[in-house]
């Protein structure tokens, strides 16, 4: 079955996000976009808080945010419980955020990316696997109800 994977992000995102679903589509994946649809000034949280919930629930295995430094969107969607959402500004740093953190949202920096260095993290976080192993031990960590 054809894996959908959502999508969103502010304006300072918006521009990006375009050229990221183009990519996605051409990769044969189904995306599921949820907003913005144009530059006009929004606030991060509101495009957030929705795929982290879907994330979250187990609705969609992956997602995608972008904003202009990543941080917004990070912060937020990483209150969710199950969702790690990982800022990466390099195909290296995504690479790491799969292998050793399994992050199952990338976060994108869009002021810092130009739109080839984003379609190629976006395709190296794609493609690069979990570890598991120690690695799975210190993620089974993160989540506080876990905690003794
Ligand atoms: C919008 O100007 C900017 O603050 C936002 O895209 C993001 O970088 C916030 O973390």
């Amino acid at each position: 079955m054809t894996e959908t994977i959502l999508i969103a992000s502010d304006h300072a995102g918006f521009a990006l996000k375009e050229k990221l679903e183009q990519a996605l589509g051409t990769l044969g994946f189904d995306v599921q976009d949820l907003g913005t649809n144009s530059a006009d000034s929004t606030d991060y949280a509101d495009y957030a808080h929705p795929l982290a919930q879907k994330v979250s629930d187990g609705e969609a295995k992956r997602g995608i945010l972008l904003c202009g430094t990543g941080l917004g969107m990070s912060y937020t969607a990483n209150r969710y419980p199950h969702v790690r959402a990982a800022v990466a500004w390099n195909p290296e740093v995504a690479k790491l955020a799969r292998e050793h953190n399994d992050a199952n949202v990338l976060v994108l920096p869009a002021r810092f990316v130009s739109d080839a260095e984003g379609v190629e993290i976006l395709k190296t976080w794609l493609d690069t696997p979990f570890e598991g192993g120690r690695h799975a031990r210190r993620v089974e960590k993160i989540e506080r109800d876990e905690q003794p």
